[in-house]
Formats: structure tokens, C-alpha cells, sequence
């Protein structure tokens, strides 16, 4: 039904983050359910090993989410929240950019509420609660990478207001989604695309068919990425902390120039 009085309050009020959230429901998650998520982690524990970096592997600890089941977001914030100020929120899927670097910079990550099906353990359609929270929600236990990740949410409001919102996404992609990282001499995945990836880590880090070039701001903020196959240029960080100093340097008017 058309209803003029409602559509024009919608385009006064800004859109709000708030309004994307909804319960995760996880008492209805089938037994089923909870079988994919222990498949999926311990398939992914021991595919990754040490190829990770160290503060990934502390955060699985740190968070317990080696506990048997899909994790309770409530649950789960009850250790993050305390320790980094971050917050899961459950979604119904893919959040539009400008909500998602929203929330981002009020420090709350957006995980799916739903899980794959078995017989598509290695296909997406949409990134699910396994993905989000195997591949994202380790990192944020450490501080410097969750003070990061807030910071690219600020950036992101900020290009997106500037008509230039695929800067920000292009430099989320190659350090947060997809970077790989130095690690005491050797090369480790960053990324929670490749953390939470069956076929994409070890291909990311072995195969001798991609790019593989060093990580610089300019270089993210300008190299294209997919969404729908594996990249075919990653981008490695000198260290973990070399990113992470040189992201949260980064200004939006510095992003915009460069
Ligand atoms: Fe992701």
C-alpha cells in the first residue's frame, strides 16, 4: 500500500544501521544445523594449522569457538565486548555498504543468521554465520586489528558521502577480507575470506598462478577485486602491524586523493 506520509519520513530520517539487525534465533537451529558448523570448523582448524596469523589462532581460543555448536551471539559478546568494544549483531544476509561501514564504525559486526546447507559446504551464495563469524570475529579480539577495522568503517562513511565508496571497499577487501600477511618470515593469511575458505587458503598462499604483491594503501585503494572467483591478485602486508599502522593513518581526505 502506498502510504505518501510514511515514504516521506523514510527520506528524512537517515537510514539507520539499527534497522538492518534481527534476532539470531539460535534455539531454532536443527541439530543438522549445529552438524555443519562442527564440520566446517574442524575441517577449516586443521586445513589452516599455522598457515594463519598467530592472533587468529588466540582469538579462536580466546572467544572459545572451538565449543561444539554455532555459536550464541550473546554468548560470544559476552567475551568480545568486555575485551575490544566489539559487538556481533545478527543479519538476514548481505548489508548495502553504506549500513555495513555503519556498523563497522560503531564497532558492531554483522553476521548472518543462517548456516549453509551440507551439500554446500564449499558453495555461497551469501556469506553465512560461518564465514562471518570463523573468519572475522578472531581478529577483533585483538585491539590494534579492532581499533583498524573501525577506523576503515569511518573511512568508509566517508568516501561513500564523497560518491568514492569503492576506495574504502577496495582497501576493506585486500586487508581485512582478503589480505595475506608477513609472519616472522613467512606468509600467512590475514584475510577472513581465506581464513573461513576451504579451497581459496591453501590457493592463496601455494598457488604459483596469482600475483602476490606487497600491500601499500594506493595499491589496495586502486586494485579491482571478485566477488565471484578467486582473486587473482593478493596483496601482503610486510606485518600485521605495518597495515594496521599505516590504515588507521590514513584520513578520509587522504583516501580520496589518493
Ligand atoms: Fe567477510
Amino acid at each position: 500500500m502506498f502510504r505518501p506520509d510514511d515514504d516521506q519520513a523514510t527520506l528524512r530520517r537517515p537510514t539507520r544501521w539499527q534497522s538492518y539487525v534481527v534476532p539470531q534465533g539460535w534455539e531454532t537451529f536443527t541439530p543438522e544445523d549445529h552438524e555443519v558448523w562442527d564440520l566446517l570448523f574442524a575441517r577449516q582448524v586443521e586445513l589452516l594449522g599455522s598457515r594463519v596469523v598467530a592472533p587468529f589462532l588466540d582469538g579462536i581460543d580466546l572467544l572459545r569457538l572451538s565449543h561444539p555448536g554455532i555459536p550464541e551471539l550473546a554468548e560470544l559478546n559476552a567475551i568480545l565486548e568486555p575485551r575490544t568494544g566489539w559487538r556481533t549483531v545478527a543479519v538476514p544476509g548481505l548489508v548495502p555498504d553504506e549500513i555495513f561501514f555503519a556498523m563497522l564504525a560503531d564497532r558492531i559486526f554483522p553476521v548472518g543468521n543462517f548456516i549453509r546447507r551440507r551439500e554446500q559446504l564449499d558453495y555461497l551464495e551469501a556469506p553465512d554465520c560461518f564465514h562471518d563469524l570463523f573468519g572475522h570475529i578472531p581478529m577483533l579480539a585483538h585491539h590494534d586489528f579492532a581499533e583498524m577495522v573501525e577506523h576503515v568503517g569511518r573511512l568508509g562513511q566517508a568516501a561513500i558521502a564523497a560518491g568514492e565508496g569503492g576506495r574504502a571497499a577496495r582497501l576493506y577487501w585486500h586487508s581485512v577480507e582478503f589480505g595475506l600477511a608477513m609472519e616472522k618470515s613467512e606468509l600467512k593469511i590475514l584475510g577472513a575470506g581465506l581464513a573461513s575458505s576451504f579451497g581459496e587458503s591453501h590457493f592463496s598462499l601455494e598457488s604459483d598462478t596469482v600475483e602476490r604483491v606487497p600491500f601499500t594503501i594506493r595499491g589496495a585503494v586502486h586494485t579491482a577485486y571478485r566477488h565471484d572467483a578467486f582473486q587473482p591478485r593478493y596483496l601482503v602486508s610486510r606485518s600485521l602491524e605495518s597495515t594496521v599502522s599505516a590504515i588507521l593513518e590514513l584520513t578520509p581526505e587522504r583516501l580520496l586523493e589518493l
